[in-house]
């Protein structure tokens, strides 16, 4: 079936790849995927129905009723709904996080989501981020990128991202829970994270956003098979 552009940016938590995706979507006038966002809401809806993410039975009938969609405001950020309600913020609560994470090892969820995410790339060109992308998604992406950083400078970033939001935590704590979900997303049997074989690896510890954006751009325009 005839697709569009498909740009991957995978990568572990607090590295920039949602900053980086944004902006070289917003290059490039592609759509932007951030498939966490969609684990997040996954792992609200079980957090509200109080779920036993082991009852595979339960998981399935949940997601059977379980539309997730997204919207842009009118600053162009985007918005993610859950069954039509907005749950943008309460998404990025530290208890979503973590159980974000368990719910990404459940085969059930993975599937559903896997299929979601490819449908809505038929839709045109489009970069699209989170931790299987290049690898188990969109093995036939034109472009793939894997942004890492160090421990210490993604904790940084995410207490801030956090902080600007209103949660207050402190950085050991924001240190333990990145560590346990890298362990765990690299670590499980299904789709953990890893750089696909053919992905161009940028650590952006000591990259402004900027300089990682060109590092990216650049890839992309001499990469000529912008078909
Ligand atoms: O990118 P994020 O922190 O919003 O993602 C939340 C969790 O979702 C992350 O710990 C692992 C999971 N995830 C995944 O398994 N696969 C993806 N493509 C995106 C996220």
């Amino acid at each position: 079936m005839k697709r569009g552009i498909i740009i991957t940016i995978d990568g572990p938590s607090g590295a920039g790849k949602g900053t980086l995706a944004r902006a070289i979507a917003k290059r490039l006038g592609y759509s932007y995927l951030d498939t966490g966002a969609m684990y997040r809401a996954i792992a609200l809806l079980i957090h509200r129905k109080n779920i036993n993410i082991d009852n595979e039975k339960r998981l399935s009938e949940m997601l059977l009723q379980t539309h997730i969609s997204f919207e842009r405001d009118q600053n162009s950020n985007l918005r993610v709904f859950l069954n039509r309600e907005d749950v943008t913020e309460e998404i990025r609560a530290p208890e979503i996080s973590k159980l974000s994470s368990d719910v990404a090892t459940k085969k059930v969820v993975r599937d559903y989501l896997r299929g979601m995410q490819r449908r809505i790339a038929l839709k045109g060109n489009i970069v699209t981020e989170g931790r299987d992308m290049g690898t188990y998604v969109f093995p036939n992406a034109d472009f793939k990128f894997y942004i890492d950083a160090s421990l210490s400078e993604r904790a940084r970033r995410r207490r801030i991202q956090l902080k600007e939001s209103g949660i207050k935590v402190s950085i050991e704590e924001v240190k333990s829970d990145i560590e346990g979900r890298d362990k765990q997303d690299k670590e499980r049997l299904e789709s953990p994270l890893h750089p696909a074989p053919d992905a161009v690896i940028i650590d952006t510890t000591n990259l402004t956003v900027d300089k990682a954006v060109e590092k990216i751009m650049k890839t992309i325009m001499e990469g000529h098979n912008l078909k």
